[in-house]
């Protein structure tokens, strides 16, 4: 259900799936504040994702996540890009908080994984020989927590622009106001 006042928006799903550019358009938009959890780990601890990887580990990349989330799930006027591991975690457990709306961006693993190639920033889930295979296996794992989120938007060939104006006119059918551009 979409929360009767939304204080922030959580946008969730795979790697390559836009988070990150749609999450900064829609806070300009909405003129909210928009915050990238990966950046806000990688600030926090003075690694970049990959050196977190390598040093740490994944399950302890998961703690880390999940904490650094917690801080910013209780921003107002916020979009959150969350990373593509965020909602399927298993140290992150039970409801979000009130006033919170989940988005799901959703992408196939080929477009995922072209995306995430085309990328600068190091993906070291897909760090493997067959990642478009590895893309598959996830995102089978993944689906049915993504799925949790309350809306959905496809984003599969469709740029920026065009899943940041669904999900404003999504918004807007459900009364809520925002700077139109
Ligand atoms: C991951 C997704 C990445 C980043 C890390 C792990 C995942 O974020 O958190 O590399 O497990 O799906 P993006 O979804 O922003 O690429």
């Amino acid at each position: 259900m979409i929360p009767p006042t939304i204080s922030r928006i959580v946008l969730v799903g795979f790697m390559g799936a836009g988070k990150t550019s749609v999450g900064r358009r829609l806070a300009e938009r909405l003129g909210w504040r928009f915050f990238d959890l990966d950046a806000e780990v990688e600030r926090k601890t003075g690694l970049s994702i990959e050196e977190i990887f390598d040093r740490w580990g994944e399950d302890r990349f998961r703690v880390l996540e999940v904490e650094v989330g917690n801080l910013l799930l209780v921003e107002t006027e916020a979009v959150v890009a969350t990373g593509g591991g965020w909602a399927a975690s298993p140290e992150r457990r039970g409801e979000l908080p009130a006033g919170t709306l989940s988005i799901w961006l959703r992408v196939h693993p080929e477009e995922a994984v072209r995306r995430a190639q085309d990328d600068a920033r190091a993906r070291p889930m897909l760090d493997v020989e067959d990642p478009i295979e590895r893309a598959r296996e996830l995102l089978i794992e993944r689906t049915p927590l993504y799925e949790a989120a309350t809306l959905r938007v496809d984003t599969e060939g469709r740029a920026v622009d065009d899943v940041t104006s669904r999900i404003l006119e999504i918004l807007e059918t459900h009364g809520m106001e925002f700077d139109p551009e």
